[in-house]
């Protein structure tokens, strides 16, 4: 896959971004992208977001340092409401989200902090708590062996790739896998489905649960899911999971797509630095969310043809360097032969470019 575009190409990529072969621009090469029209995202409506209220759940916090029954109230309100989410959040996160000072916060914080022991370890303590960290099968043996054995836990997983190449498919997939028993690949867990598109489908969920024998009533009923109506909701969505994630024990978590609302949301080049910030917020947190509870992030990309590329695949994923960095595996997924699919490991942190194919049947993802 071309990673470079030379100056050229990069130069027509701006001219047809919006028209003009003048602006010099500070963002760096990969950050670029011609806009599609928008997908007329609506008003933020229903979903996740409404559940809730002042009691959340979670745990007392009134053991930590600056925290008495007010406080804590103000942050289980604030949906912090374990030492986790509160030691992975910034001062001006928790100050937002609670109405409490920023300095407090940061007091906070830092007790959360030292209560779970976050600080300087060792080499071999990370190895060990490596060992919390879980996998859960795909559907198909071939695909989990380049990921490293499965879809792995505090991670995020991108896939990415054309129409119909299967990126929907896996994650619905993945949203039934995750319920099976330890010994069959799953993680004995609930799924929480972030749908930005609007293809999320009952229907083939229970086609899949079917393939394993599973009760396909029970199997939805751990699938929970949210329609995205835009960017800021998206956000939101995953800002107000917290109580979800612990009550249900999710440890799966789709967002189909990613980008979707962003590109349609920010058009023209003005616009891709305000966006890229709020994506970057936006996968950060998911990365947060994956690290402090120890669950799957898995999401889809949409890709752009890059016009001009005379070698290597002109086809990447959309995102930038925003998404380029937060993902821990991408998977780039190409149309083959009828409904086989093959799937390609890039930019890996620990293994080697590889490439498996699978098929999509009535049964789901699986090998052919
Ligand atoms: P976009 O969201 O459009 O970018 O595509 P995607 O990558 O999410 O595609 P998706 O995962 O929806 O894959 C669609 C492919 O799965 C199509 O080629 C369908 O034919 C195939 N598919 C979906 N359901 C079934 C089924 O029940 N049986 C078979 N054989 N194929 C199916
Ligand atoms: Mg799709």
């Amino acid at each position: 896959m071309a990673k470079s575009t030379g100056k050229g190409v990069k130069k027509k990529a701006l001219e047809e971004f919006d028209g003009s072969s003048e602006e010099s621009s500070g963002y760096a090469e990969g950050d670029e992208e011609r806009v599609e029209e928008p997908l007329g995202a609506s008003e933020a409506a229903s979903g996740l977001a409404k559940e809730g209220g002042s009691d959340v759940g979670g745990v007392d916090l009134t053991d930590l340092d600056g925290v008495g029954p007010s406080i804590s109230e103000k942050l289980h309100e604030g949906r912090y409401n374990t030492y986790e989410a509160i030691s992975v959040a910034s001062p001006k996160e928790l100050s937002a989200a609670s109405g409490i000072g920023e300095a407090t916060a940061q007091k906070i914080i830092l007790s959360a902090r030292s209560k779970l022991n976050i600080g300087f370890t060792t080499a071999e303590k990370v190895l060990n708590d490596r060992k919390n960290v879980k996998r859960c099968t795909t559907g198909s043996e071939k695909l989990d062996a380049i990921i490293g054995g499965g879809l792995e836990t505090r991670s995020i997983i991108e896939l990415f790739g054309e129409f119909r190449t299967g990126k929907t498919q896996i994650a619905h997939q993945a949203c039934v896998t995750v319920q099976m028993p330890f010994d069959k690949g799953g993680l004995e867990a609930a799924a929480l489905y972030v749908d930005s598109e609007g293809t999320f489908r009952p229907e083939r969920l229970l086609q899949i649960a079917e393939r394993y024998g599973l009760n396909g009533d029970e199997i939805l009923q751990k699938i929970h899911y949210a329609r995205a109506y835009n960017s800021d909701h998206q956000i939101l969505i995953i800002d107000s999971a917290v109580k979800l994630i612990l009550e249900k024990n999710i440890k799966l978590i789709v967002v189909d797509s990613v980008m979707s609302h962003f590109r349609a949301e920010y058009v023209g080049r003005g616009t891709l630095s305000e966006r890229q910030q709020k994506l970057n917020k936006f996968v950060h947190k998911l990365l947060q969310t994956a690290e402090a509870y120890n669950l799957i992030v898995l999401i889809t990309n949409q890709v752009m043809d890059s016009p001009g590329i005379f070698f290597g695949d002109p086809i990447r994923p959309v995102g930038g360097h925003v998404l380029a960095h937060s993902s821990t595996y991408r998977l780039y997924l190409r149309k083959s032969k009828g409904n086989k699919r093959i799937a390609r490991l890039i930019d890996s942190p620990c293994l080697p470019e590889g490439e498996a194919i699978f098929e999509i049947t009535e049964r789901g993802v699986e090998d052919p």
